[in-house]
């Protein structure tokens, strides 16, 4: 097994095929197999020992022997590889939530590592810097607490279901302890850093960098401070204008992004050291790396798609820009208190609306025929729209995308007619009347309308238009509510499409390759 690219891949084939090897595959993970059966002379820790040595990229990689039934042999250089170790037995993994409820003892490979698990027992040697010899090594054993009976489903059908329905559980936790606004949420040395920032930078992937643009308009609002966000993949390869007076924030659920991390070092790289992460595992990578960080606690996330993961995120987000604001003399105690009054409010509020399932069990049920579909949100739910619209592809495979609804004059309207369902997310808010004008162009193209409302958002369900309510309007947290229906719409639309819910196809919980 392997992760990761062996970017000398094509040298290698070369050398193997000379020597009479038979590739039944493009795969750079082959090359792997056969260089490890070339040097194997009865000793499987050896022969991988060796083989490591002529692979250039990076790799994670556990490899097994026919021969050798009682061993498995893993070694890491550049993507994540960790060691569980149970009761007379030894686990590998790309990182230790995998691993939850199966052992909480983990050992952290480092770089350049070789494992030789074999029942009951481990040893590892290291790679000596510059040379091709090895020297046994002493990792530590860490305790990882797996947040008991995470890998129990209880009574749902799939992890996902599972984890939507955590999200006040999630939330109440990831905001335990959090009395009053105070940087110091962020470390000890928060205080000043937030201090002598001027500016935020915002470097995320997936679901994880709509959290990042809904913290935007919160930062940019809350704490006027201006904020960039980027996708990681992207900023890392492009000449931006570094500003060494940045606050570099990263968010991912895992940690362990190879995308992220890269981007991280980039923008270090570039003389900004100041950095920040929200990330739901406090071992990972990216929490090692950071010199500030919030640890959300969603808890162990198993389905590949992002839910409590994401609301979590978003929480701690919003505290970020309060904290931010009071540093920048922006937060009165007045506001304090009126937020972390709401803050405090939203597990009841996020009960409300997964309240609402049976309602969104009818909806799905239309969507399950479709083949595309269109979100439209405003301002704070326009990133909301993209994550209803990304949940929806990456498991139910339907596709979607997603516009701020002003947009839909300037290009998407040609796609609307009644095969299209439009999901419309349609607080109360500032933006309700411009969306209602929006929504009017949907209905007279024949668009099939469903829409996210609030209780006051004076919408009436009508031929074409289909109405759910939430039963409160959450002001600025309304995106960490808003986004429920929309997990549970594309929950069910999977379900009833029957595609693998929580492990959809081609997708991996975490995307430690570039
Ligand atoms: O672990 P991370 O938050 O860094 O992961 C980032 C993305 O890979 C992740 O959010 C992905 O988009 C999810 N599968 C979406 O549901």
């Amino acid at each position: 097994m392997h992760n990761g690219i062996i970017e000398n891949h094509e040298v290698l084939r070369e050398k193997l095929e000379a020597r009479g090897y038979v590739f039944a595959s493009q795969t750079d993970t082959e090359v792997i197999a056969h260089l490890v059966d070339l040097h194997y002379e009865g000793d499987l820790f050896d022969a991988v020992k060796r083989a490591a040595l002529e692979l250039k990229g990076a790799y994670a990689i556990a490899v097994f022997c026919r021969d050798e039934p009682h061993r498995v042999v893993g070694a890491r250089l550049g993507s994540p590889l960790v060691l569980g170790v149970g009761d007379g037995e030894t686990f590998l993994a790309s990182d230790a939530m995998a691993l939850a409820g199966v052992t909480e003892r983990i050992v952290y490979l480092d770089e350049g590592d070789v494992a030789d698990l074999q029942l009951g027992r481990h040893w590892i040697e290291h790679r000596i810097d510059g040379s091709d010899r090895y020297q046994r090594v002493e990792r530590e054993v860490r305790r990882v607490p797996a947040w008991t009976g995470a890998a129990e489903l209880g009574p749902y059908r799939h992890y996902m279901q599972k984890e939507i329905f955590e999200q006040p559980r999630a939330i109440a936790d990831t905001l335990e302890g959090v009395e009053g606004i105070t940087p110091d949420l962020f470390g000890d040395r928060a205080h000043r850093v937030f201090g002598e920032v001027d500016s935020v930078l915002i470097l995320a992937c997936g679901t994880s960098y709509y959290a990042g643009m809904t913290a935007k308009l919160w930062l940019e609002a809350i704490a006027r401070i201006p904020t960039q966000v980027e996708i990681a993949s992207e900023y890392r390869y492009r000449e931006s204008v570094p500003n060494p007076k940045t606050l570099v924030v990263t968010i991912s659920q895992s940690g362990e992004t190879a995308d992220t991390l890269a981007a991280l070092k980039h923008a270090r790289s570039l003389g900004m050291e100041r950095t920040l992460t929200i990330c739901n595992v406090a071992t990972s990578a990216m929490v090692r790396e950071c010199m500030l960080a919030y640890v959300t606690r969603a808890g162990v996330e198993i389905g590949v798609a992002s839910t409590k993961a994401f609301t979590t995120q978003l929480a701690a987000l919003f505290l970020l820009a309060l904290a931010l604001a009071q540093v920048r003399g922006r937060l009165t105690d007045a506001d304090e208190e009126k937020y972390l009054k709401a803050m405090r409010h939203l597990p009841v509020a996020l009960q409300a609306a997964l309240a609402l399932e049976p309602q969104i069990i009818a909806w799905a049920q239309a969507f399950a025929g479709k083949q595309h579909a269109l979100f439209l949100g405003r301002g704070l739910h326009y990133p909301i729209a993209l994550e209803g619209a990304l949940k929806l592809k990456e498991i139910s495979y339907i596709h979607a995308e997603a516009y701020p609804a002003g947009e839909l004059k300037h290009g998407p309207l040609a796609l609307v007619d009644a095969e299209m369902p439009v999901v419309a997310i349609a607080p109360n808010d500032a933006l309700l009347e411009k969306l209602k004008s929006n929504l009017q162009e949907v209905r007279a193209r024949g668009g099939e309308l469903y829409v996210v409302a609030d209780i006051d958002s004076r919408l009436q369900a009508a031929e074409g238009l289909h109405v759910i309510r939430l039963p409160e309007h959450a002001g600025m947290l309304s995106p960490i509510v808003h986004v429920v229906p929309l997990q549970l719409l594309a929950y069910h639309a999977a379900v009833i499409r029957g595609t693998d819910v929580d492990k959809p196809r081609n997708l991996a919980k975490s995307v430690t390759v570039e």
